[in-house]
């Protein structure tokens, strides 16, 4: 066993109220994503209007507050009004971003239809690449005016008496990446968004809108693109973007795991780059991040280079997760809560098929990969106060990144429901981790509900359709209370949710 590590859990010192939406998810015109994913006509688990009901119970149970949709890439090319009235009068096009072809048989309405039964919010991303400003004040005045007018008439003819009512909108996606159809320069940006935002703010005021950071941390143009933007956004749009993806491509597991450091880092630098426009324009009002894309990222992409053109949903970007994998997804989890009193909003991207929790065969059935299980935890566990965690812990370095913790943490404290719950990662791949947390300050002893936790001696194990069951967590840890101090062993290489009755 390595040295111990020690929490100290204290209910006033309070990061911030955790707004709900940090556990949202992302589903894109990708792959197999909606085609084969959400949706699949004449499927033995499909309703008549051909979403997969095996899916949606799968995303039901991981209670995603809010899905960021219909892109990605993919938005910047998309004409909306293709997936809209009768589905036999859609046009099929051609999709640059990704190089397939969208048939357009799923769009805005059943979208809508869709987030409805999965209990979830739509966050729609506008076209800033191939559109501008005419096309973003319409599409509000489609889905959110009541009657009265062209667009909300329109709506009405297809069927939707009541305005969908869509309180979240992105301005565009990634518009820094050159490979962006209709990427432009921060100022471009800054203005067609300002403009956009102005608009689109005229039609229905009650939106809130998200402005776009930089496509990583990697660009060239970080941060000068986030102050930029701002310069010109500031004082139309509530949010700004923030996107990462992390890989192990050279199998460097220690350093894969403290990744989420540098995620941490990058949060950090964002923030410093808001308050800095916040003063230079004398703002009282404090802008809010959305990580509107963060996951793993790697195993597909050599399999992805093989694809054949213009086909309709192949099987793009479909990472299948490992153990390792779900740790590194806990870490980061970790650490988006971590900064809860700035990162109000966060997708994990994707949700079903591409790069996601969620896998699924066409015609066959869907199954959860090993990263669904710290999403479901973090969702459903998540929700209350983020407190501040006091953590000593043993650390280590790599090669590229030092004074890693082998402890991972993070508390939240639900007041409604008189639980604390400790989300935790060991990162020591081969040695158990000893754990003391103090609540001396809730008063009064604590028992433990349950330690859930999720380990497996192969950390490159996976579930796939023939072994969907392989990596599920178990509630077997050994957590247990005396007084109001918990002590626990975390095995190695594992997740832990170490759920306490106060
Ligand atoms: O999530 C996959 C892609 O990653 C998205 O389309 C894009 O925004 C990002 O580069």
């Amino acid at each position: 066993m390595s040295q111990k590590a020690t929490m100290i859990v204290d209910k006033d010192f309070v990061i911030s109220s955790i707004d709900d939406r940090i556990y949202g998810s992302f589903i894109e015109h990708l792959g197999r994503a909606v085609y084969g994913g959400i949706y699949e006509p004449g499927h033995p688990a499909s309703d008549e209007r051909g979403f997969r009901k095996d899916v949606l119970s799968l995303i039901q149970d991981l209670r995603v507050p809010i899905i960021r949709y219909p892109g990605g890439n993919f938005v910047s090319g998309y004409d909306w009004k293709d997936g809209i009235g009768p589905k036999d009068k859609r046009p099929s096009r051609l999709e640059l971003a990704w190089r397939t072809v969208e048939p357009n048989q799923f769009g805005l309405n059943e979208f809508v239809d869709w987030s409805r039964i999965a209990g979830t919010d739509v966050m729609w991303a506008i076209n800033l690449g191939t559109h501008g400003v005419d096309e973003a004040r319409n599409i509000v005045e489609y889905a959110n005016h009541s009657s009265g007018s062209y667009w909300s008439d329109m709506r009405i003819s297809h069927g939707y008496a009541k305005p969908h009512g869509i309180k979240t909108w992105c301005l565009g996606n990634e518009m820094d990446g050159p490979w962006q159809i209709g990427a432009k320069t921060a100022v471009e940006y800054g203005r067609i968004a300002a403009e956009s935002a102005k608009v689109m703010k005229w039609v229905d005021p009650s939106i809130e809108l998200v402005a776009c950071g930089s496509s990583g941390k990697g660009m060239a143009t970080y941060p000068e693109w986030e102050a930029t933007v701002l310069d010109h956004t500031y004082d139309h749009v509530e949010f700004l973007s923030l996107h990462t993806y992390y890989g192990n491509h050279d199998n460097d597991t220690a350093t894969f795991l403290g990744r989420s450091l540098e995620m941490e880092d990058f949060i950090r630098s964002v923030v410093a780059t808001c308050d800095y426009i916040k003063a230079k324009k004398r703002s009282k009002k404090t802008m809010q991040l959305s990580f509107d894309e963060w996951n793993v990222w790697f195993h597909s992409n050599n399999a992805d280079k093989k694809i054949e053109p213009w086909q309709i949903a192949p099987p793009q970007l479909e990472d299948v997760y490992t153990m390792e994998d779900a740790l590194v997804v806990g870490c980061l989890l970790i650490a988006l809560l971590k900064n809860s009193d700035r990162v109000k909003m966060a997708c994990l991207a994707q949700l079903v098929n591409v790069i996601a929790p969620i896998m699924t065969e066409n015609g066959g059935p869907a199954w959860a990969q090993t990263i669904y299980y710290p999403y479901m935890h973090a969702s459903v566990f998540g929700r209350g106060q983020a407190l501040v965690p006091l953590v000593q812990s043993p650390k280590y370095d790599t090669k590229e990144i030092t004074d890693i913790p082998y402890l991972e943490s993070i508390a939240v404290y639900n007041e409604d429901a008189k639980e604390v719950t400790v989300f935790a990662v060991n990162r020591d791949l081969t040695n158990a981790l000893p754990l003391e947390v103090d609540l001396r300050s809730f008063g009064g002893a604590c028992g433990i509900i349950e330690h859930i936790v999720l380990e497996n001696e192969d950390l490159k194990a996976t579930n796939t359709a023939s072994q969907p069951n392989r990596i599920q967590p178990n509630a077997n840890g050994n957590a247990r209370a005396e007084g109001s101090k918990i002590n626990a062993t975390l095995s190695k290489a594992s997740w832990n949710v170490i759920r306490i009755r106060l």
